[in-house]
């Protein structure tokens, strides 16, 4: 049994597939600046754009900035992992493709079913993200909706300054006596930004293309704009820099926030920030010089948004009080503090269409984990059935948009990030293990991009991703262990009767 479980994927049955699939026919017309991009368009969404905000308000104030090099630290790690795995594999494949063709099916199974917490809830959460600007954005242009319709059931929601927002997200010190109240009922809004993205993929994503990467330009620009305008501002008022930074590290209270401790317990937080940056391993097919450029392009785009989140935390922090910052939209809060009458509105369009890109890297990489499970027959048939005129496999990404839709509407986005870092903790976790195992058992292979340091970088990434994932919540542990289990279940009644490579091993053996 245990022989069966730690059966690996042959690379003979890889490249077959991937010429049936007609993947060997792919273009190779990525460059290293494409690549880079690439890799920003899936990274730069709702960490930035909303977590920042509540990180710094509720865990460490301005030293959230410190957080961001942590956890861009962890990410760096698992980086040069992830890319000795996509050099030595040179197919278009995720973390789950390389932990079946090195470490196992088991282990692959784990990686896979956990990457529906990264790509999934993922999705879930940067269009929770997306709700509260869009939402924001409709109030300013005096368009309203019913505030019911735009949180998660139960919350308390008050109007203020024409705009309606959860009561936890009132300046600090305000009253909300006289104020109009509701109460949410489910959050249509980011329901809606779900369905409109899958109804996208299944009708097929070609021709968006040229608009996703016109989308990363209109998204980096923002956040230029928003550190031009707020840098000069600081530079002009060094004394609201100076009384909003300092305590750069606030006291630490009772409840484990701020102080020493409130940084790391931030990290866990804004680490979902750099999510994404793995999707550029996808592409390895269609790079022009993959050995040397997926690595820089992994790499690269990671280097970039460590530096990019540093600024940004720094500038917005230094504008306004991070106690003011638990809102939907603290960017936008931030940038209006500058007195720049457009730059708000500016921020909110340029987080609507930025943020509408994320969901749609998430949702597409969830699909194709879910398409490669069940054509590898770990996962039903349905899951790979491909639409006869979209040439999509609409089935599942379905699915995975109806299970998508869901969370948002039910959870709040700080739950649902907290989720989606844990699984990809994990899985960074795994893969930083699986390089250090595969140099131990396979050192022959040909690697064009090899980790430096190992058994060190490996062994650094493992341990600053369980460090990360020490400091969530005990639920977060809890569900991500629930989710695991309803896995296994999954995966010893049915994936290992279905399984294809067994099917293959065993006709193999019986000849
Ligand atoms: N890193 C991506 C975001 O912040 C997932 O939205």
């Amino acid at each position: 049994m245990i022989a069966r479980l730690l059966r690996i994927k042959p690379m003979s049955m890889l490249t077959a597939e991937a010429g049936e699939q007609g993947e060997h026919t792919l273009k190779r017309s990525l460059g290293v600046v494409n690549l880079v991009t690439l890799g920003i368009g899936a990274v730069i969404g709702a960490g930035i754009f909303v977590l920042t905000g509540q990180a710094a308000a509720l865990h460490a104030g301005p030293a959230v900035a410190l957080s961001f090099v942590l956890a861009g630290l962890t990410c760096a790690f698992a980086g040069l992992c992830y890319a000795e795995f996509a050099s030595i594999i040179p197919i278009a494949g995720s973390a789950y493709t390389y932990g079946y063709a090195t470490l196992g099916e088991l282990v692959a199974w784990i990686i896979g079913w956990d990457l529906v917490l990264e790509y999934a809830f993922g999705a879930a959460t940067v269009a929770s993200g997306w709700a509260g600007y869009f939402n924001s954005l409709l109030a300013q242009l005096h368009i309203v909706i019913p505030p019911q319709l735009t949180a998660i059931p139960g919350t308390p929601l008050v109007e203020y300054r024409g705009q309606w927002m959860p009561l936890a997200s009132l300046p600090p010190g305000m009253s909300d006596a006289g104020l109009p109240h509701a109460t949410g009922l489910f959050n249509l809004v980011a329901v809606l930004a779900i369905m409109a993205i899958t109804a996208i993929l299944v009708l097929g994503i070609k021709e968006s293309a040229n608009f996703n990467s016109a989308v990363v330009f209109v998204k980096l620009g923002v956040v230029g704009v928003f550190l031009a305008v707020g840098g000069m501002f600081l530079l002009r008022h060094p004394a609201v820099a100076h009384a909003n930074w300092h305590p750069f590290i606030p006291p630490a209270d009772a409840s484990g926030n701020f102080g020493w401790a409130g940084i790391p317990k931030a990290a866990a937080s804004i680490f979902f920030a750099y999510i994404g940056f793995d999707a550029v391993s996808t592409a390895a097919q269609e790079a022009k010089n993959p050995q040397r450029d997926m690595p820089i392009g992994i790499l690269g785009s990671l280097v970039f948004c460590t530096i990019l989140y540093i600024l940004v935390s720094l500038v917005l922090t230094g504008l306004v009080s991070y106690k003011t910052l638990n809102v939907a939209d603290p960017v936008a809060l931030g940038i209006d503090a500058t007195g720049v009458s457009w730059g708000a509105l500016l921020v909110k369009i340029g987080a609507v269409f930025g943020l509408g890109t994320v969901m749609l890297v998430m949702l597409l990489g969830q699909s194709r984990v879910f398409y490669s499970m069940s054509r590898d027959g770990l996962l039903w048939k349905w899951a790979s059935a491909v639409h006869p005129r979209f040439r999509t496999p609409w089935i599942s990404t379905m699915v995975v948009g109806a299970l998508a839709a869901i969370m948002p509407a039910i959870l709040p986005i700080d739950r649902l990030a907290q989720l989606v870092n844990i699984g990809t903790l994990l899985a960074f976790a795994i893969v930083s293990a699986g390089v250090w195992v595969l140099r131990v058992r396979h050192p022959e292979l040909h690697r064009p991009f090899r980790t430096p340091l190992v058994p060190l970088v490996p062994i650094l990434g493992i341990l600053s991703s369980v460090y990360l994932m020490t400091n969530l919540s005990r639920i977060t542990w809890e569900v991500m262990i629930g989710w695991l289990v309803f896995g296994l279940a999954i995966y010893f009644t049915y994936s290992v009767r279905h399984s294809k490579v067994q099917q293959q091993a065993g006709a193999a053996s019986a000849d």
